[in-house]
């Protein structure tokens, strides 16, 4: 067993790591949401557009991967715009399930579905933690003002998948947090972590925990990503809020960047035909050319060097942790 870490967020949640598994559609399987729990930390599904059905049976496999006593740690992390398009009895299906937190990231109005939750929890005497990601310093000061999550996620510019083209460097974005909102929820940080002695330094910052996703990207270097609106290609138009967009591996669809900004600056009907009939050839592209995957993943790809078991890297990263603050003194190490 590791010494564990404590922060306000592994008191809350009973767990001895402040590590996340972050909500990844597509991408996080139950298996990993299930090994970064049994390795003490916590874990979120990513829901993406799922059904409320399959939503569900994710959440049972997943427990079916723990033991009895940690199985309401297994999360949910809900896309907004996807909340919005769906089934509106989905977040009260998930509810139901007695998980101890769900994440809300990538709406509109994201305010609805924390009322949601709250009204869910009061009629039936549960305590849902509720999550919600923000992307710059002024979002993160409203949603904790008007909106009173229990958890800020800080999500910051290295992030891989979606975050805000503005958004500050995740350290930055952090300590921005920290100093300048009175009374701020916990925080939880997210983006480019992939080292104990970086957690150790964000958790003494003030982030009670730490949101880690993991791509299997052994090749990629510092230079090998992009944040662009060009990824976005297989969504509706519109459906991302503003200013949010993908940080992917740079493959050849980032070449065609300047020339759907182009066509999307101009008003002519013959240019919205062309980008409609360009958007739909790289669809087919990302779908079934090798040298056009999207492959989401943020600047941490750097620092991957081999592919290992997820409880391994959840277990390696908090031991890492561990050692970083006992040589800083900190009071966050508690027992075995
Ligand atoms: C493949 C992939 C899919 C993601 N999908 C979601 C999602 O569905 N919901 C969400 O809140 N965040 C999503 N994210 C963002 C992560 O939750 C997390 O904030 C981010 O990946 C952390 O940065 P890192 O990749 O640098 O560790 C996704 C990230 C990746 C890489």
């Amino acid at each position: 067993m590791s010494v564990a870490v404590s922060t306000k967020l592994t008191s809350l949640l009973n767990v001895t790591s402040p590590i996340i598994s972050a909500p990844m559609t597509d991408a996080t399987t139950p298996a990993l949401v299930a090994a970064v729990i049994n390795a003490g930390g916590f874990g979120f599904l990513g829901s993406g557009r799922s059904s409320a059905a399959k939503i569900v049976a994710d959440i049972d496999e997943a427990r079916a991967l723990v033991a009895p006593e940690k199985q309401h740690l297994v999360g949910v992390g809900f896309v907004g715009w996807a909340l919005d398009r769906t089934d509106p009895t989905t977040v009260k299906t998930v509810l139901a399930k007695n998980v101890a937190a769900v994440l809300f990231a990538y709406g509109r109005d994201l305010r609805k579905y924390v009322a949601e939750v709250r009204e869910f929890d009061a009629a039936h005497e549960h305590k849902t933690l509720v999550f919600v990601t923000v992307n710059t310093v002024e979002e993160a000061s409203r949603v904790a003002k008007e909106w009173k999550p229990d958890v800020l996620v800080v999500q910051g510019y290295e992030a891989g998948g979606r975050a805000n083209v503005n958004s500050p460097s995740t350290k930055d974005f952090l300590q921005l947090v920290a100093e300048t909102i009175p009374d701020h929820p916990l925080l939880v940080s997210a983006g480019g972590i992939t080292k104990g002695s970086q957690i150790a330094e964000l958790l003494e910052t003030g982030a009670a925990g730490l949101s880690e996703a993991k791509q299997l990207l052994i090749e990629a270097g510092a230079d090998s990503t992009a944040r662009s609106p060009i990824f976005d290609v297989i969504f509706p138009d519109n459906v991302w809020p503003d200013g949010i967009q993908a940080r992917c591996l740079k493959t050849g669809i980032v070449t065609y960047e300047a020339r759907v900004a182009e066509l999307t600056a101009k008003q002519s009907e013959s240019a919205k035909e062309e980008l409609e009939t360009l958007k739909a050839q790289l669809r087919t592209k990302i779908d079934s050319d090798k040298d056009y995957p999207l492959i989401y993943a943020g600047l941490g790809v750097a620092e991957l060097k081999s592919i290992q078991p997820a409880f391994d890297v959840a277990r390696g990263l908090h031991d890492e942790t561990v050692e970083a603050l006992r040589s800083l003194n900190s009071e966050l190490l508690g027992g075995a």
